[in-house]
């Protein structure tokens, strides 16, 4: 059978190093011939050489490819005229191009990780934010005006096309899982300011009439700013939520903060064919280079690539290797040996990717 094509973007700080990580663990975990990785240029550091944050050759590749498995991008410093930062650009020229438009990103806190929320205990907080990622306040993006520089404005766009398909993927989802820890309902949480904007409320209502298709899963809702105090007081009622665009980089950071933080944040930007995996964190510029950082995100997001991409073409042994890569993080992780820095341990980077690899074998 011939190999899957993966395309790595490296991108910039540690995104090199976390990507490389994740590329020895599903070579362990997959054998040498199951995934051909493919590298390609892109991010803030290729823009300073090139002038091309998104190099054409590096898009077609990822528009062929199985999937893209990315380290991270953006460098302050490096930015456009209008300020806004270049290394972004290269994740969101992707999902826009590629309509990306499901952003998923699990909050589960794990054996041998220590919650920020006190006496919360690992398979209590167990959810999953679907971020619509294609329009919200990021369809402005390089499209806002500015005025004299007096007045500066960015348009919040919805579209029913946009919300549909994302309500769907997150009551799908909802349907596949076991519900949610507090009482093993299946419920997708629409989570929006309907109180305040027209947008929102039009968000609500389009995800409403999605729900009437889902019988068997509940449909809840929450304003923006109810939902930050409910994630940190009762996670475990949580299942799915679904949000806007803005609403849900914001509340996938917050829920990250309270499963051991955006080192333990995995990310599958899907659309319905294509996808990007990559840790929900940034570039971390300051311990770039230095072999610190944890690739415990980049990881499990090479996790989220195997099982997505099983069900994608019907192989179970990639399904089997996901949960496999899984179980070893957090085996790596209860045993308290080898503890990257921002769980409170000094392993190196190439220390907990081995580590997870002799889990593996
Ligand atoms: C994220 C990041 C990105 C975003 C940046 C890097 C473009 O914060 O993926 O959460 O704003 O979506
Ligand atoms: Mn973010």
């Amino acid at each position: 059978m011939s190999p899957y094509n993966i395309v790595t973007i490296d991108g910039d700080g540690i995104g090199p190093e976390v990507c490389r990580a994740a590329v020895r663990v599903l070579t362990e975990a997959c054998g040498a011939d199951r995934l051909r990785f493919i590298a390609h240029e892109g991010g803030a550091t290729h823009y300073v050489r090139s002038g091309q944050v998104l190099p054409p050759d590096t898009f077609e590749a990822c528009r062929s490819a199985h999937a893209i498995l990315h380290g991270a991008a953006g460098l302050p410093g490096v930015t456009y005229a209008d300020g806004t930062e270049v290394g972004n650009d290269l994740h969101l020229q992707l999902r826009f191009k590629l309509d990306l438009y499901a952003n998923v990103r699990p909050i589960r806190l794990v054996r041998g990780v220590k919650s920020t929320l006190a006496d919360w205990q690992p398979g209590q907080i167990d959810y999953v934010i679907i971020r619509e990622n294609t329009e919200g306040l990021y369809a402005s993006r390089g499209a806002g005006v500015n005025l004299r520089s007096e007045v500066v404005t960015d348009t919040l766009v919805m579209t029913r096309k946009g919300i549909e398909r994302v309500a769907r993927f997150a009551f799908q989802l909802a349907r596949k899982r076991s519900g949610a820890p507090r009482d093993q309902r299946r419920r997708v949480t629409v989570c929006d300011k309907a109180n305040i904007l027209r947008s929102y409320a039009f968000f609500r209502a389009v995800c409403t009439e999605v729900a009437e298709r889902f019988p068997d899963v509940d449909i809840d809702y929450a304003y923006a700013d109810a939902i930050t105090v409910h994630m940190l007081k009762r996670p475990d009622f949580y299942d799915v939520i679904v949000a806007e665009n803005m609403f849900g980089d914001i509340l996938s950071d917050l829920g990250a903060g309270t499963i051991g933080g955006l080192g333990m944040a995995p990310s599958a930007e899907l659309g319905d064919e294509r996808g990007l995996f990559q840790g929900a964190h940034g570039s971390a510029p300051d311990i770039a280079g230095l072999d610190a950082a944890s690739p415990l995100a980049t990881i499990l997001s090479g996790a989220m690539m195997l099982q997505w991409l099983g069900d994608q073409q019907g192989d179970a042994a990639l399904s089997d290797a996901a949960s496999r890569i899984e179980r070893a993080v957090e085996s790596v992780l209860a045993a308290g040996e080898v503890v990257p820095a921002d769980q409170g341990g000094r392993a190196r980077c190439s220390e907990v990717t081995e580590a997870v690899c002799r889990q593996l074998s």
